[in-house]
């Protein structure tokens, strides 16, 4: 029987990859995942309406309240996870860098969507606008979206999709990023989320 992985969706922004998930669960494309809990950064994150109007449970972890103290931060995420009995993190527009005991004691079970070639612009400091600035600044005539594991280095766990998308001559950082939102990450993190989920219930199959 087809076993549904119990997932935790972080998010600290707009959610529209959040949106992404919860439309491909709904036409059947993701049958391994089970979106059972969000987790917002930030108590106003629009991605929170998405949950609830969603029926799905939320949770709000302030990442403001933690400054340089992200061990704070996880304590607090902690039991979270395990009231909902979380077996896979999926990171959409989440904004915070875990520590390592962290990544290290979720091994192969945190994915992140990166809007850009990895590992080309990425890194501490290039989320959000930032990454399509720097594209642009380079002259990159392709850029796209990656989904990855999530180790301890930012950016630079093992890469599990990725798909390019072309600039245009006349692109401004909120139209590449847009594009690649539409093309490229909206159809790449369900698609990464359901193999992940997919190979989880299969190795704990394995264990029964
Ligand atoms: C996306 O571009 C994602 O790749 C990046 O932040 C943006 C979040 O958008 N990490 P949303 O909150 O999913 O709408």
């Amino acid at each position: 029987m087809l076993r549904r992985v119990k997932t935790a969706v972080m998010v600290s922004g707009s959610g529209s990859n959040l949106q992404a998930l919860i439309d491909a669960g709904k036409r059947g494309d993701t049958p391994h995942l089970d979106i059972a809990l969000v987790i917002s950064s930030k108590k106003e994150s629009y991605a929170l309406k998405r949950a609830e109007q969603n029926s799905i449970p939320i949770a709000v972890v302030e990442r403001r309240k933690y400054k340089d103290d992200i061990e704070g931060f996880e304590r607090e995420l902690l039991p979270w996870l395990t009231r909902y009995n979380i077996e896979f993190i999926v990171l959409a527009g989440f904004l915070t860098i875990f520590s390592k005991d962290f990544t290290r004691s979720f091994p192969g079970r945190i994915i992140n969507v990166h809007p850009a070639l990895i590992p080309s612009f990425c890194g501490k400091g290039l989320y959000g606008i930032k990454v399509h600035k720097a594209a642009l600044d380079c002259g990159v005539k392709v850029s796209g979206a990656t989904v990855h594991y999530v180790n301890e280095i930012v950016d630079g766990g093992r890469i599990i999709l990725q798909k390019a998308i072309e600039v245009m001559e006349d692109d401004t950082p909120e139209a590449l990023q847009q594009r690649i939102m539409r093309e490229a990450e909206w159809e790449l993190l369900p698609r990464a989320a359901e193999l992940v989920a997919a190979k989880i219930a299969e190795e704990n199959d394995e264990g029964h």
